[in-house]
């Protein structure tokens, strides 16, 4: 290796000579290009530098004005790192925690095969604001998945009988999961699975939202169905939400045949739709669920499964692990997401900006009906779809809403989602809703 130096921090961090404050959005992309894997097109000539407020984002350039050593702009952030800055980006609450524990109480690093005391402190929050009877840590949202997805398998074999290697897992068109070698087998979208194959045997897919579908499947195949593991309200296919009664349905459809009801709440967990979990809002309660994003706090990765005893339990030393898994100071953010959740009432802030927002795009909606097509949305979680044109890009629209201050992206060509963090204020939300009133006025 050739000599390598780092020193400084912040715009000061200096790598071999080069300081990061100096680099212009250009070159930031040029050494992306060059020296990262091209899996993300972000948004061009931004660069962000810092945070403002819990949902301010600070971009920073190098400015060659004598006067000014940069250039620099404010940034709404509409998206809050898809769903993980809930709480609000650097939570004064959940920084503190941090801060204190790896001062004052000289936190460890510690793998699970020697206990620690903060895995009790999480495990008590984890399981009393899930409601479940366990709860099992892990680090990205799709290790949750992939988790879920193994243990129901296991259940199926070892409670419902399965006979051995046979069980399916059932999943829904448009789903998304993650990257995971899994998740890539149950996604039905051509890029995500373009030349990683072969694919994991023993995943049907049913269309989102088509009791009779599941009914059918069920009917055919229940005996060796193990679960139906899917998205309260899919998140990534543009915030596609259920009919009111098809969660209550093909809950009572799960229990006749013996499936387990399996969610990914990764992206609606965590107060996003204005409860603290989606299925709370469709009164039904999955069997195990898995949790990610804000259940990090915007601060750390920290992901988990929580779920029902009998379905938990089959888990046996060895069968599972994960170095960074619950380790002391996930543990301590983990309990902290979940306070702040509950203390600051983030599921009810949801609730009351989100109905701000929502009316707001309904009205934007009104003034242009050719070019906006539906407006949809629970809590925070919102989107609005364009009609099916060339010149209604969703790519465009975000082009439009940087120059305007606000980061939102796309979904799909004509679909942008608006999923700001919950501490968003009134103001901030009516910010939003006029840069969003002269993009679609201009598109
Ligand atoms: C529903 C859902 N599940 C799983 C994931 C994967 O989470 P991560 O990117 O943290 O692995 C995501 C990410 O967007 C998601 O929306």
């Amino acid at each position: 290796m050739s000599k390598l130096l780092i020193d400084g921090y912040g715009d000061d961090l200096i790598i071999n000579g080069i300081r990061l404050g100096d680099l212009s959005p250009a070159e930031h992309q040029n050494i992306e290009t060059n020296k990262g894997g091209q899996n993300y097109s972000p948004l061009e000539d931004v660069v962000v530098s810092h945070v403002k407020d819990s949902s301010t984002l600070i971009c920073r350039k190098p400015s060659n004005d004598t006067v000014k050593n940069y250039i620099e702009e404010e940034l709404l952030d509409g998206l809050c790192c898809y769903s993980a800055v809930n709480q609000g980006q650097l939570n004064q609450t959940i920084v503190d925690a941090v801060v204190h524990h790896l001062v004052e109480e000289k936190i460890p690093t510690v793998p699970r095969s020697i206990r620690h005391k903060y895995m009790s402190g999480f495990l008590m929050a984890a399981t009393a604001f899930t409601e479940m009877d366990r709860v099992v840590p892990k680090v990205a949202g799709v290790e949750s998945w992939e988790l879920t997805f193994k243990l129901c398998r296991r259940w199926g074999y070892e409670v419902k009988k399965i006979p051995s290697n046979k069980a399916i897992i059932v999943g829904a068109n448009n789903n998304f999961h993650g990257r995971s070698m899994a998740a890539t087998s149950m996604s039905d979208d051509p890029e995500t699975q373009n030349n990683f194959g072969p694919f994991l045997p023993g995943i049907e897919l049913v269309p989102f939202n088509d009791y009779d579908a599941l009914e059918d499947l069920f009917n055919r195949k229940g005996d060796y169905i193990a679960a139906y593991s899917v998205e309260p309200i899919q998140g990534e296919a543009g915030v596609i939400i259920p009919d009111e009664d098809y969660w209550p349905k093909v809950s009572a459809l799960c229990k006749k045949h013996n499936i387990l009801l399996a969610f990914d709440e990764v992206q609606t967990g965590f107060g996003r739709t204005g409860r603290n979990f989606a299925h709370q809002l469709y009164n039904v309660k999955p069997d195990i669920m898995g949790c990610g994003k804000a259940a990090g706090g915007g601060i750390l990765p920290v992901s988990f499964v929580a779920g029902r005893d009998d379905v938990v339990g089959v888990l046996t030393p060895g069968s599972e692990g994960s170095t960074f898994g619950g380790y002391p100071l996930a543990s301590v953010v983990g309990i902290y997401a979940i306070k702040t959740l509950i203390d600051e009432k983030l599921a009810d802030h949801a609730n009351i900006r989100g109905a701000q927002l929502i009316e707001g795009l309904n009205k934007i909606k009104a003034d242009f009906p050719d070019k906006i097509k539906d407006v949809r949305g629970k809590g925070l979680l919102t989107a609005f779809e364009m009609h099916h044109a060339k010149h209604l890009d969703g790519h465009k629209v975000s082009v439009g809403l940087l120059a305007r201050g606000i980061y939102a992206k796309e979904t799909h060509h004509s679909t942008v989602r608006l999923a700001p963090a919950l501490t968003i204020k009134e103001h901030q939300i009516n910010i939003l809703l006029d840069a969003i009133h002269d993009v679609i006025k201009n598109i």
